[in-house]
């Protein structure tokens, strides 16, 4: 019998603070329901290798496929030692790549965590979130870490670089819409473009990041009390200066317009850029929305929150 181990990890969205959290904000995040699966067996070929939908690469060549994974792989090799026999790694995922939901860090976390199950060590979600740092690294350039947190833990959290992570509990299950635009973006690039206006505009910036960890405490409250009107009317409040920052689009601005009627408030979540939209619809208007765009929009779909983070399958 081939020694398997599979894992499974979700996506995220940020309900408020993405960006301004590299600066040091405050943000807070939601896992979904919608994951990665990763699946660490034993090669039958001579080599390792990493395979995802249709695409694969050999662990030790220098193409260009999967730099975050193997530098995952490599670092849990020199961390752990023993990982010495030819491993097939097997990455299956519901998350749009470049969407804004957070694939990259689920694949990192599920990653190390199955490669660390593999060879009989206990998980240490500190060890686990630090190695899928690394990945992110690779992708994100300078990421803040909330992703990989929000995809380890689960849940809903709240996070800045000084204190790290914060579990915050809902008063019930909330239930949001999300739209992927289908316009994939680099999360690096929209990273260094809002360190540039930064540093054209460091005191405004400054005003408009504190306001971020402000509109954060406030989105703990909303969540704790089940106040999705609140919450919608946070959303706008972010989404506006994520326009300031240069993250929106005009495309991403029609589409929150499109879906006003129906909605207490929506936002870019994540880099932005394109990317994916989080709207806080009224509840006997969630489904007039989503069939009013989903033939456009295939990739639409509802999360409730709170979800799972990592967990073995
Ligand atoms: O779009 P994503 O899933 O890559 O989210 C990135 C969130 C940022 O705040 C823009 C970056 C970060 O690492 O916090």
């Amino acid at each position: 019998l081939t020694k398997s181990v599979t894992v499974s990890a979700p996506g995220k969205i940020i309900l408020t603070g993405e960006h301004f959290v590299v600066h040091g904000s405050y943000a807070v995040a939601a896992a979904i329901n919608k994951r990665v699966r990763v699946t660490v067996s034993e090669s039958k070929e001579n080599h390792s290798s990493i395979v995802s939908s249709g695409l694969s690469s050999k662990l030790d060549s220098n193409d260009e496929k999967f730099p975050a994974t193997k530098a995952v792989i490599r670092q849990v090799q020199k961390e752990l030692g023993h990982l010495s026999e030819p491993l097939e790694v097997r990455i299956e995922s519901e998350i749009p790549a470049g969407s804004g939901l957070g694939s990259s860090a689920a694949v990192s976390i599920a990653c190390t965590a199955a490669l660390t199950r593999f060879v009989g060590s206990t998980i240490d979600p500190q060890f686990v979130s630090r190695i899928a740092m690394m990945g992110e690294k690779k992708v994100h350039g300078n990421p803040s870490g909330i992703d990989v947190e929000a995809s380890l833990r689960g849940g809903v959290i709240m996070f800045s670089r000084k204190d790290g992570v914060k579990t915050i509990q809902t008063k019930d299950a909330i239930q949001l819409i999300v739209i992927y635009s289908g316009k994939k973006r680099s999360t690096s690039r929209l990273i260094a473009e809002v360190a540039r206006r930064k540093r054209s505009y460091p005191n405004f910036f400054q005003l408009l990041a504190d306001s971020a960890s402000y509109q954060s405490r406030e989105v703990v409250d909303a969540l704790k009390d089940g106040d999705l009107q609140r919450l919608g009317w946070l959303f706008n409040i972010a989404q506006t200066e994520l326009d300031w920052i240069g993250v929106s689009t005009p495309f991403i601005d029609k589409l929150i317009e499109r879906i006003s009627i129906g909605s207490f408030g929506a936002k870019i979540t994540g880099a932005g850029g394109g990317g994916s939209i989080i709207v806080a619809a009224k509840p006997d208007a969630i489904s007039t929305i989503i069939n009013s765009i989903s033939e456009e929009y295939p990739q639409t779909f509802i999360t409730s929150i709170p979800q799972e983070g990592l967990r073995w399958e």
